[in-house]
């Protein structure tokens, strides 16, 4: 059937095989900033707040590590189900995050891209977005995909139907339309917080990446958290189906 056989040359062909061979797209599950802020009895935004500063010496260290992708889930489309206080927060921090971090991406050849659907946002959001993505598309160092209002299944629902529409739903014609479409497969997917679930992040891209659970809360994650991950990672044999 020429389906599994196409798919299968898809995966040979995409599979580096023997262990060492460097990740270039990694994916966080950024978990953990409430729980790191009743450790510390400090109100939850000063969580968000630290967790965002975890990330600007994580994609620091992204680059400076010539990572060619890295996804950082930063809001789900479940996250609406958090109270308006809340939500205002991690918006406000949206904004002063691009803010304040935009030049130093467009000095340091960092490619933003946003996966999931930010139409939705305030306006004046959806602005800075726009010309943050404008200001960087040209960059070709590491591409920084952030997953804003972003749900996995309603990516793959979206990208099954736009398939359909051009006549085949192959596993080929479904990766095109992912929102993921333009970047290296996804190697590593790692979680912080100790939960061992996806929460509706990356399901199809994870097909054949390697997985990490850490126990450390977002906050307090590194650069030497990332090293580790991606220096274990070095070590794991995939076997992409074969033997
Ligand atoms: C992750 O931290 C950040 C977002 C989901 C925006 P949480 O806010 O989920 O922190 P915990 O899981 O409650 O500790
Ligand atoms: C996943 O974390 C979403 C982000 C990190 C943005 P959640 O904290 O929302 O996930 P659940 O609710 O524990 O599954
Ligand atoms: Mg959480």
């Amino acid at each position: 059937m020429t389906f599994g056989r196409a798919r299968s040359e898809r995966k040979v062909q995409e599979a580096p095989g023997a262990p060492g061979a460097p990740a270039r797209h990694v994916a966080i599950i950024m978990d953990g900033n409430g729980r790191w802020a009743k450790k510390h009895h400090l109100p939850r935004v000063i969580g968000h707040k630290r967790g965002v500063e975890a990330v600007r010496e994580v994609v620091r260290a992204a680059r400076h590590m010539r990572l060619e992708a890295l996804t950082i889930y930063a809001f789900s489309s479940e996250n609406w189900r958090r109270p308006e206080d809340e939500i205002n927060d991690l918006m406000g921090l949206l904004r002063a995050f691009i803010r304040s971090d935009l030049e130093e991406f467009v000095a340091n050849d960092v490619r933003l891209k946003i996966i999931g659907d930010y139409g939705v946002f305030a306006p004046d959001i959806i602005t800075m977005i726009d010309d943050a993505l404008a200001r960087t598309s040209h960059n070709t160092g590491t591409t920084l995909a952030i997953a804003l209002n972003y749900g996995s299944q309603q990516e793959i629902a979206r990208a099954a139907e736009a398939a359909a529409r051009k006549g085949a739903v192959t596993v080929e014609a479904i990766d095109a339309e992912l929102d993921t479409a333009d970047m290296p497969p996804l190697d590593l997917l790692i979680r912080t917080s100790g939960e061992v679930r996806l929460s509706n992040f990356l399901l199809w891209q994870a097909a054949y990446a390697e997985m990490q659970f850490l126990e450390v809360l977002w906050p307090d994650f590194t650069p030497a958290h990332l090293r580790e991950a991606l220096d274990h990672f070095a070590t794991r044999e995939r076997r992409f189906g074969g033997r």
